[in-house]
């Protein structure tokens, strides 16, 4: 049967680089506080007015496509994941498109939301339009520009020393051999949607599930994007209750680690590298410890790019490739959690 293998695989994150201590300058905050809690050293700000989710990931296609040894005419589909696109619509897809100048191709550009989880969402569409023989050279990037949408005031500390820019991409290509993508697992539970979520503009008006949980009544007609109200509450950016964020990813990760596993009857010791979503250096180490794996066998960056979001496991995963930590015939396990919430895990024979 045919599998999907990654054929390229590139990255790029932009070369500003804010340490804590800048941004400590900024909000009341410590570069202690960062580092305990989340393992963060530094992150990367692409430059505002230059560079966007759009640009950002044509740079890490760019590599992937090179690296698979094909042309951007060749690709025949484009999926692309990130949570902060450059415009409400149209998405990322039609706009990496024009930015890699394949326009007159016509293929067609998905655009995937998912948050954290987006790269694995997409990488398992992928698989299946490549398993249906539909598409032979899939581009699959995850992006984020998240630095132009945080709350740079104490308000909005917890979220915004997390998160960092930066993007990652694959070229998706079909294979006889013995390699590529084993299985992919997806999941969600809307349950805590807004437990970490980026609610203000949109179309609810204030209202949610029966209740006026955010309290806009003056959102009647036309206002509902953004109300006198919101603007003056500054209650436009996103908020995230951490610890119940924290509590539920300990346990998912390792669950759907273990669903991958088990339906590809193989155990931990089988992994040769697990690169997880990039949303906290102590999640990243709870995981670990809970699989019983060595340090040689989890690939962590966050110290370096903080969470960036759909782009952390691709940036991650390119970065182990190029330092020599992932060969062929290899086990990689990716597995995500986040917002959503939604989670997902992939293996993968190299
Ligand atoms: O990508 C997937 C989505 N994100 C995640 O997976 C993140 C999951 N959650 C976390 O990583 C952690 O919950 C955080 C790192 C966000 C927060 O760490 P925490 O240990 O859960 O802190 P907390 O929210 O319980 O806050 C503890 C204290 C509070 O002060 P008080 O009430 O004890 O006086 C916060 O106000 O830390 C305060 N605090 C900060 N202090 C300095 C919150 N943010 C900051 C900050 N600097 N940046």
């Amino acid at each position: 049967m045919n599998r999907t293998k990654i054929a390229g695989i590139g990255y790029y994150v932009p070369e500003r680089v804010i340490p804590n201590s800048e941004l400590v300058n900024l909000m009341d905050t410590s570069d202690e506080w960062i580092q305990e809690r989340t393992g963060i050293q530094q992150r990367r700000y692409g430059k505002p007015h230059q560079e966007t989710t759009t640009t950002m990931g044509a740079k890490a296609a760019e590599i992937a496509i090179e690296r698979a040894g094909i042309q951007k005419e060749d690709v025949d589909l484009i999926i692309f994941a990130t949570l902060s696109p450059d415009y409400f619509f149209p998405g990322c897809g039609v706009l990496v498109q024009r930015e890699l100048k394949i326009t007159h191709k016509e293929m067609p550009a998905l655009d995937i939301r998912n948050q954290c989880s987006g790269f694995v969402y997409g990488l398992s569409i992928a698989d299946a339009f490549i398993k249906s023989g539909q598409h032979k050279n899939i581009l699959l990037i995850g992006s984020e520009m998240h630095s132009m949408g945080l709350d740079f005031t104490d308000r909005g500390r917890n979220v915004t020393v997390i998160f960092g820019d930066g993007a990652g991409a694959v070229i998706l290509q079909p294979t006889e051999q013995n390699e590529g993508i084993l299985s992919t697992h997806l999941h969600a539970d809307g349950t805590h949607a807004e437990e970490l979520a980026f609610i203000n503009p949109g179309c609810h008006g204030g209202y949610h599930l029966g209740q006026e949980r955010f309290g806009y009544p003056d959102a009647e007609y036309g206002g509902i994007f953004m109300t006198e109200k919101m603007w003056n509450d500054q209650d436009i950016f996103p908020n995230m209750n951490g610890q119940l964020v924290f509590k539920t990813a300990v346990t998912k990760f390792p669950e759907v680690i273990h669903e991958a596993l088990k339906s590809n009857q193989l155990n931990t010791t089988d992994i040769n590298m697990l690169v997880p979503h990039q949303a906290n250096l102590r999640i990243s180490q709870f995981v670990q410890r809970s699989l019983g794996l060595k340090d040689d066998q989890v690939w962590n960056n966050i110290q370096k790019y903080g969470n960036t979001t759909a782009a952390s496991i691709p940036i991650a995963l390119c970065e182990a490739w190029e330092a020599g930590k992932i060969k062929s015939g290899d086990l990689v396990c990716l597995a995500a959690f986040g917002s959503g919430f939604t989670w997902g895990s992939a293996l993968i024979r190299w």
